[in-house]
């Protein structure tokens, strides 16, 4: 079901493709606090935190785990930033979707466009029968993107994670989801 060759996922502006070592410089945009305020994992403090979340993600390659792409802009080759499929569960057909893009390209509809293709091609190829995605209450361009690119809000998630933006509490989460 999820074994295949690396898939480079192409939409009208942007190619999802293959996470390159070369792409460190970039990745380590993740250090800074502002792009993972709604999330739980930590920004990275160090180049070797960016140098072990890229070769965690090689690992996965290794093992023909294909679930986490650059988002590319076509036209400049640029990195725009990653969207992944995580915390998959084959027995039951389903996926998390997360994505961030870093500050300097947002707004530009690259999340939505990114996100589209992925359900697409996670409901056409993966065989999913469900896509979700947890996202803060508070983070409003998040909830903009889901809801742009077809998904429902199925709950409120009360005091479900600690995320960055303050980790003296439980933060409430929508779950939002999308079906085939
Ligand atoms: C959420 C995120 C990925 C959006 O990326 P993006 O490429 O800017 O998204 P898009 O351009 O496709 O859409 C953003 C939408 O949010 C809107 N928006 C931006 N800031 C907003 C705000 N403060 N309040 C309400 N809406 C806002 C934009 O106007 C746009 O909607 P529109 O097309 O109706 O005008 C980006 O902000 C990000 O990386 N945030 C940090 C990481 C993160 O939170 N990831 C999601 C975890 S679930």
């Amino acid at each position: 079901m999820f074994r295949s060759a690396f898939p480079e996922i192409k939409t009208l502006n942007l190619v999802m493709r293959r996470v390159k070592p070369e792409d460190v410089v970039f990745y380590n945009t993740l250090s800074d606090p502002e792009t993972s305020r709604y999330e739980f994992w930590e920004p990275h403090r160090t180049y070797e935190d960016t140098q072990d979340f890229l070769a965690n993600i090689f690992k996965k390659y290794e093992k023909g785990i294909y679930f986490d792409w650059t988002v590319e802009r076509r036209s400049d080759k640029a990195p725009v930033g990653m969207i992944s499929f995580h915390d998959i569960y084959p027995l039951h057909a389903r996926a998390d979707l997360g994505f961030w893009i870093v500050k300097k390209y947002r707004n530009l509809g690259y999340a939505t466009e990114a996100a589209k293709a992925m359900i697409d091609y996670g409901f056409s190829s993966l065989g999913f029968e469900r896509i979700q995605s947890l996202c803060a209450v508070e983070n409003a361009p998040s909830v903009k993107v889901l809801e742009k690119a077809g998904m429902k809000k199925e709950a409120l998630l009360e005091k479900y994670v600690r995320l960055n933006v303050d980790r003296s509490k439980l933060s409430d989460v929508f779950m939002y989801t999308i079906f085939p």
